[in-house]
């Protein structure tokens, strides 16, 4: 082989790692000390699913006080990424917020609509920067874009659940209407 064509493979096994790792990293978590900040627009987010009562406890489920409306997104660009690949790519991030549920609406509708939030959960996937694979952020129901928040510490019970439980690369996809059937059994 010529030196010509040597070179040329070089360079091209040279920038497929680099392409691939770009197309697979969307960098669209944002960091500052370590600390996630909190995204812009996750109004417009798109929705997987949502839950009524399924807060992290114990207690029997009451149907008079039915305890929170969870509501679950992920960010639009993973979502594009993840109905054209099958797959999370790193930087993947799902919002997951907790409304009270409430039956006072007027006109009085027999069930429940949400009222405030009250906590924010990020889950952001990222086999490159995380141990566990995966970075679990609490914040406040008021954090507004901007706001920074620590991980919760590697061997917490959020990363223990997740795993244990759910479908699909520690995420509950089988809760989630609009995703559940791409995912293969
Ligand atoms: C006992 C099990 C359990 C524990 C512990 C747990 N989760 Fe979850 N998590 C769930 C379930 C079930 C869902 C599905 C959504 C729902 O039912 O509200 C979920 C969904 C989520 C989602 C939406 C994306 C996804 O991964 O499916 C986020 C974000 C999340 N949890 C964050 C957290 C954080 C942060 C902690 C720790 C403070 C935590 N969870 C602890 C069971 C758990």
């Amino acid at each position: 082989m010529n030196k010509f064509f040597t070179l040329i493979l070089i360079s091209a096994f040279s920038i497929i790692p680099a392409v691939l790792q770009a197309q697979t990293d969307l960098e669209i978590a944002l960091y500052s000390n370590e600390q996630l900040i909190y995204p812009e627009r996750t109004d417009e987010w798109i929705h997987l699913g949502s839950s009524l009562g399924s807060e992290y406890g114990d207690k029997p489920f009451n149907s008079a006080e039915p305890g929170a409306i969870g509501v679950v997104q992920i960010e639009p660009a993973a979502y594009r990424y993840f109905l054209e690949h099958g797959e999370y790519a790193d930087g993947t991030m799902f919002l997951l917020s907790f409304y009270s549920a409430e039956a006072e609406s007027a006109p009085q509708l027999p069930g429940f609509v949400q009222g405030s939030m009250n906590a924010q959960e990020f889950h952001v996937i990222d086999s490159g920067r995380f141990n566990e694979g995966r970075g679990f952020f609490l914040f406040p129901p008021t954090a507004a874009p901007g706001a920074t928040s620590a991980k919760v510490p590697d061997g917490s019970e959020c990363v223990e659940c997740h795993m244990a439980e759910a479908a699909y690369n520690g995420t509950f996809t089988q809760f989630y209407p609009t995703i559940r059937h791409l995912i293969g059994d």
